[in-house]
């Protein structure tokens, strides 16, 4: 097929000319094909599919009664631009009583439709060409993706065990911190499944003063933490001075489809992200935003997502330990992120963690996620569909005995 006549019209920053022509295979689609693969080669084996990365729940149903009601309303049905008030008053009050953060709701927060557009918009409001955003790694990459499409580079901070899966900010070298705009942050952190403490937090506002660095803290799998109370980056003495926290209902709303989030911190930057964001879209459907306002007052819904992907996350933690595995219980999100097997006992080898992710799929029809970005690890979720405890024991049950058989090599 012969290349449309635009085709060396396409931008530099999704690849020029180039653009739809490489032959890579992203992790996730590659994943993708080998569940149909295998589902079409054994359909008598059952998928153990600990890869989704999406809530198996659906909103409670007092937040689809009100969407329900709220969508036949007319009042609701226009622009919604930055957001109604009583969404920002619903945040502020969140925030206060789950985190104890006050917040003016009037210039301290704002509606997003769910935190990935507002971590794709804060690139717009600080980064020119040349300057650099810290991104951790392994990682939720849309705030690198976007600094690089204003011609920004991303300097990757490596997330590791024995720094406890907190970024070493004082090994970035100078040069490097010279031009730093924007440090990204994200606790409880994807994939690795640990916590920020409050004296990292603190380490980090000093570190933003001295190098004249904005703080964005991705907050989107704040609800469901383990380890401790949840820990807002703004619950920190000194934090509103030096960035922003994006939150979300995705995660722990089980509201991943409504598309709704909120960012919130030093009042200057929610405006200009407002700003940005205003000059994007024109704001959630006010009906939503409603909804929203019903899940984040009932304190009983937070509660419920946390306890149960606390569970599936301890039974799922017992039953890899059981099989070799070197791994602890998460501090929050519903991930477990473990060292992946360097091979089987019969002699097999994996040459990364994507090999043996490959293989786990293929053979045995267990669905991972792979992390080669800073040491080969598999992300284990616990977003599976099962209908109640003793399904959730069955197919731990089943895993056990597939993993047994394996016998991985560490
Ligand atoms: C770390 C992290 N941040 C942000 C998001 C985006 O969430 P949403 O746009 O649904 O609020 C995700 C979703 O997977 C995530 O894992």
């Amino acid at each position: 097929m012969s290349d449309p006549y635009f085709q060396s019209r396409f931008a530099e920053r999704i690849g020029g000319a180039n653009y739809g022509k490489s032959t890579d295979i992203y992790k996730f689609e590659k994943i993708k094909r080998a569940k149909r693969a295998v589902l079409a080669a054994h359909p008598e084996r059952s998928l153990l599919d600990f890869g989704i990365g999406e809530n198996d729940g659906m909103a409670p149903e007092v937040v689809r009664r009100r969407m329900a009601d709220e969508i036949a309303r007319p009042e609701n049905r226009g622009y919604a631009d930055n957001g109604i008030q009583e969404f920002k008053d619903a945040a502020a009050g969140f925030m206060h009583r789950f985190f104890g953060v006050t917040l003016d709701p009037a210039t301290e927060v704002n509606h997003c439709i769910g935190s990935k557009p507002a971590l794709a918009m804060i690139p717009a409001v600080f980064v020119n060409p040349g300057d650099v955003t810290l991104m951790t790694v392994p990682g939720y990459p849309v705030a690198g993706t976007h600094t690089r499409y204003y011609g920004g580079e991303v300097y990757r901070l490596p997330l590791r065990r024995e720094n406890h899966y907190l970024p070493d900010l004082d090994a970035i070298p100078a040069e490097v911190l010279r031009r730093t705009k924007l440090l990204v942050l994200n606790y409880p952190n994807s994939p690795t499944g640990k916590v920020a403490t409050v004296d990292f937090y603190r380490r980090v506002i000093d570190f933003a003063h001295r190098h004249g660095v904005v703080v964005v803290q991705d907050a989107a799998h704040t609800v469901l933490t383990y380890e401790g109370e949840p820990l807002s980056f703004l619950a920190v003495p000194g934090a509103k001075e030096v960035g922003i926290e994006i939150h979300s209902l995705s995660k722990g709303f089980d509201m991943i489809g409504w598309r709704i989030g909120w960012f919130c911190g030093h009042e200057r930057i929610v405006r200009a992200l407002a700003d940005v964001k205003d000059n994007s879209d024109s704001g959630q459907f006010i009906a939503v935003q409603k909804a929203a306002i019903t899940a984040l007052d009932d304190p009983a819904i937070p509660v419920r997502t946390r306890q149960k992907y606390e569970r599936r996350l301890r039974k799922l933690v017992a039953m890899l330990q059981q099989c070799g595995f070197t791994c602890e219980m998460p501090g929050g999100t519903y991930f477990l992120y473990s060292p992946a097997p360097k091979g089987t006992a019969d002699g097999r080898v994996f040459e990364n963690a994507e090999a043996a992710s490959q293989y786990l799929i293929h053979e045995h029809s267990i669905v991972t996620v792979p992390w080669d970005d800073a040491g080969p690890h598999l992300r284990f979720s616990v977003t599976y569909e099962a209908a109640d405890e003793a399904a959730e024991d069955q197919l731990m049950a089943a895993a056990k005995e597939r993993l047994t058989r394996i016998q991985p090599v560490f």
